[in-house]
């Protein structure tokens, strides 16, 4: 039959096609890099070729709540963030942020709210020309800034809540547009993240930020590597069981350092990791006491511990046991946790690969000015990653 002879070369051709394409789609992996009011610095544009979205933060949730609104406040433009990026690059616009939860609070609250809300976020998504949101509510049901104001039984409703949020916005911004969620990284903060919830999420979302950083804090009471290994797959490991694909979470890297004061003589026993700290934060009203610290790579380092920090960068290790590089200065008592270059690019074998995880992102690309070395080792192991993947 002639139809046949004619129709079939096409036939192959789209074949092949769709298997180019599926090739393609193999490698792609997420490459998010948060940029952030406090340091808008990105390196050259050559340098970025990998990066696959860039999310601007933040915008204040609670402008959303505003019926009718029409002005969208930023640190920058949407348009203004897309020219440092190549063309190819997302761009999100990250609403929320640590400590900023009323505004989610105040939209979840009911049906009339939540569409208020979302066609606010839709409607600033067209004029803007962003790609989508990253929804960085820290955290739904609880365990935010205030805490210890608010306790989290007055917070419970937002467990069923967020989803509802979630779904609502997805219904205004369309199939097309980006929609993400950074999402708590310690199981203690995972309130509204449960077997129920998050195949319900996970309906709406593109795909989980998951802030494997800040592992340990001053709510904590013993050294931890803050940004570890094993803390990071017990983080991953809880979404996955929780309901959502390997493939739609990406894993987080901090560019900043954090620091501990810790007691003196069981630290200095045979290893201070897992040793005990001070009291870092009032018990009661949560303030910090002034005993914990962190800055960015691209931060002036604080006068009072850049001694230390230059004993900690000359003489830190890496604990192969939990997975992280630390130092414990015995002069100050002061426990010291960070990524070295070396140490990002550990996470890529040992949990990348080992969950076979669809992303990373980092917070944020301007903290790692100017000399982007954790930027370079982040870009360095995600090739290395694909080429052993592909080689499988
Ligand atoms: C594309 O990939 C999917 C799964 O990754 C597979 O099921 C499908 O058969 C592939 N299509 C082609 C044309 O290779
Ligand atoms: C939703 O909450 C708002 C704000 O408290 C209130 O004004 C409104 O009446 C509520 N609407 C419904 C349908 O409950």
């Amino acid at each position: 039959m002639a139809s046949t002879r004619f129709l079939l070369p096409y036939f192959l051709f789209f074949f092949s096609l769709t298997m180019a394409v599926n090739l393609t789609a193999k490698r792609q992996l997420r490459c998010i890099m948060y940029f952030t009011g406090q340091h808008p610095v990105a390196p050259p544009i050559d340098q970025l070729q990998h990066v696959t979205h860039v999310a601007a933060a933040f915008m204040r949730p609670g402008i959303f709540n505003q019926p009718g609104r029409t002005d969208w406040p930023m640190f920058s433009t949407v348009n203004d963030v897309r020219a440092k990026f190549p063309e190819h690059t997302k761009v999100q616009v990250a609403i929320g942020g640590w400590g900023d939860t009323e505004g989610f609070s105040a939209a979840a609250l009911n049906d009339t709210t939540r569409k208020t809300f979302a066609e606010n976020v839709a409607r600033m998504v067209t004029e803007t020309g962003a790609d989508g949101i990253d929804v960085d509510w820290e955290y739904p049901g609880g365990n935010g800034e205030d805490y210890k104001q608010v306790p989290n039984s007055a917070k419970a409703w937002e467990i069923n809540a967020y989803p509802l949020l979630l779904a609502e916005l997805r219904a205004a911004l369309g199939p097309s547009k980006l929609i993400s969620a950074a999402v708590p990284g310690l199981t203690r903060d995972m309130l509204a993240f449960t077997r129920e919830t998050v195949p319900q999420i996970m309906r709406h979302l593109d795909f989980l930020n998951v802030m494997t950083y800040d592992l340990m804090n001053r709510r904590d009471t013993v050294t931890k590597h803050h940004t570890g290994v094993e803390l990071s797959l017990e983080a991953i490991d809880a979404y996955i069981a929780a309901g959502a694909a390997p493939e739609k979470l990406n894993l987080g890297f901090a560019f900043y350092t954090k620091y501990f004061k810790t007691e003196h003589d069981t630290c200095a026993g045979p290893s201070p990791v897992g040793c005990p700290t001070l009291l870092l934060e009032d018990p009661v009203t949560g303030a910090d006491l002034g005993r914990s610290g962190g800055f960015s790579w691209h931060d002036t380092v604080p006068e009072e511990v850049a001694e230390s920090f230059g004993r900690a960068r000359g003489h830190g290790v890496y604990d192969d046991q939990q997975g992280g590089f630390y130092y414990w200065d015995a002069k100050e008592d002061l426990w010291w946790t960070f990524d070295t270059p070396g140490a990002i690019k550990r996470k890529f074998p040992l949990i990348m690969a080992k969950r076979r995880l669809g992303g990373v992102f980092a917070w944020g690309l301007g903290e790692d000015a100017p000399l982007f070395d954790h930027f370079t080792a982040l870009s360095e192991g995600l090739s290395g990653h694909l080429k052993a993947r592909d080689e499988l």
